[in-house]
């Protein structure tokens, strides 16, 4: 396994050397990240003697190796001890401003701190806030132990024994790896999520319902499967993951050249953005006022180009084969012309996307919903049996679909 050992600045940072060696002579992988103050008390050559690994605390260094990115990505696990009261603060509010709190934001595997500092700071209600954030966004923080301090104090704030956190560091893998099997390592997904907006003037737009939830929900999943994720949203309720590669696009024709751009090196391409079928077709510069003297303004609208078949068209002309796999989303309410597998079935061949997710909507149904029903259609099947039905939260749906999307793949590389 990968490991990332972030030490920082405390006294206990000699203690994170026992720590090192029970990773190591378990067959573990360690780099050892130090902030640039935990040197003051253990120095960057006894991590290098004892790991094995070149060390570095800033982002500078090895610059063409990329490290600030690829420590995180790459590590199974990232455990940080002592983790100062500063650096849960630094870590809770998402800074990068050294080696160790980048490798924190690109991190994907389980993260686990194991704090040290003197009582008052860590009964102190900024860290205690620290702590509750690292903890909602699923980090590992365990409580420190009780007993004598560096100084004449006693009380909890005692670095956790080495073996103890070399134990929660290793269930917090076990508990990662039950989540799901990491079936698209190494494969970049590029997602669309969430509604675009159509600007008519500098305060108004048209918009759709679209909360991002399915996108962001999609994007969750193919990250738990070990892809590497670019997300471009559109207007979103809900936050981006972390761990994603964000492009924010507000129109149609921004989000057109984001997917493009994005699509030339991507192993897949999910269309799950409520893309604008029509924008107006101007814009007015200055704010559009309501005027006795003139008729109410009437507003006309253009067809977008529609993103999923041009991309879908781009690789076939191209002929690279490049992205393996597009697919697409469908939201249909099913009339009295047809019912909503058959038009699902005829947008499929519309767009010529490789799988289609179809939703049934209504105003009150899948939009900003947590529960959604989909059905997943492909080209190669024929007849209602062969149709893959999945229901539940959109996690469990976007689960499936991520998994059926690995098998595709799977497939078209044998
Ligand atoms: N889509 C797209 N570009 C557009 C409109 C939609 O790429 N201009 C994509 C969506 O992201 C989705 C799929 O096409 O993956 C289906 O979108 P939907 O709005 O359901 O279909 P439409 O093409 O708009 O067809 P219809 O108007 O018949 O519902």
């Amino acid at each position: 396994m990968r490991i990332v050992l972030g030490v920082g600045g405390g006294i206990a940072a000699y203690k994170a050397a026992s720590l090192l060696r029970l990773f190591t002579e378990a067959g573990h992988n360690v780099t050892v990240v130090p902030t640039e103050s935990s040197k003051q008390f253990v120095g960057a050559a006894t991590w290098e003697a004892l790991s094995g690994n070149p060390v570095s605390s800033s982002v500078f260094d090895e610059v063409e190796k990329v490290n600030h990115v690829r420590l995180g990505h790459e590590a199974d696990l990232i455990v940080v001890a002592p983790a100062t009261a500063d650096l849960l603060a630094r870590a809770a509010g998402g800074q990068a401003n050294d080696l160790l709190t980048n490798t924190l934001l690109m991190a994907r595997g389980p993260v686990v701190f194991a704090p040290a500092m003197h009582t008052e700071m860590w009964t102190h209600p900024a860290t205690a806030a620290n702590v509750a954030t690292l903890r909602s966004r699923g980090a590992v923080v365990l409580e420190p132990g009780i007993g004598r301090l560096t100084g004449k104090d006693t009380g909890p704030g005692r670095l956790p024994e080495p073996e103890a956190i070399f134990a929660a560091a290793l269930a917090a893998v076990d508990d990662g790896a039950a989540e799901a099997p990491r079936v698209l390592t190494g494969s970049t997904v590029t997602i669309t999520a969430g509604g675009t907006r159509e600007p008519l003037d500098p305060v108004r737009f048209l918009g759709n319902r679209s909360s991002g939830k399915q996108g962001t929900a999609l994007a969750d999943a193919a990250l738990a499967a070990g892809a590497r994720v670019r997300l471009i949203a559109a207007h979103m309720d809900v936050p981006a993951p972390r761990g994603v590669e964000l492009v924010r696009v507000e129109t149609a024709l921004e989000l057109r050249a984001a997917a493009h751009a994005a699509a030339a090196d991507s192993d897949v391409v999910i269309m799950a953005a409520a893309v604008a079928d029509f924008r107006p077709s101007e814009v007015v510069d200055t704010k559009i006022k309501k005027r006795d003297d003139e008729a109410d303004p009437v507003i006309t609208l253009v067809r977008n180009p529609d993103i999923l078949q041009e991309l879908v068209h781009a690789r076939d002309t191209a002929g690279t084969g490049i992205p393996k796999l597009i697919v697409g989303f469908a939201a249909e309410t099913g009339d009295a012309n047809g019912d909503v597998l058959e038009y699902g079935r005829k947008k499929l061949a519309r767009k010529g996307c490789d799988l289609l997710v179809l939703n049934r909507v209504g105003t009150s149904l899948v939009f900003g919903q947590d529960e959604t029903e989909v059905r997943i259609l492909s080209p190669a099947d024929s007849g209602q049996e062969a149709v893959e039905s999945v229901a539940g939260t959109k996690a469990d749906v976007s689960a499936r679909i991520i998994a059926r999307i690995a098998a595709e793949l799977a497939a078209r590389s044998d």
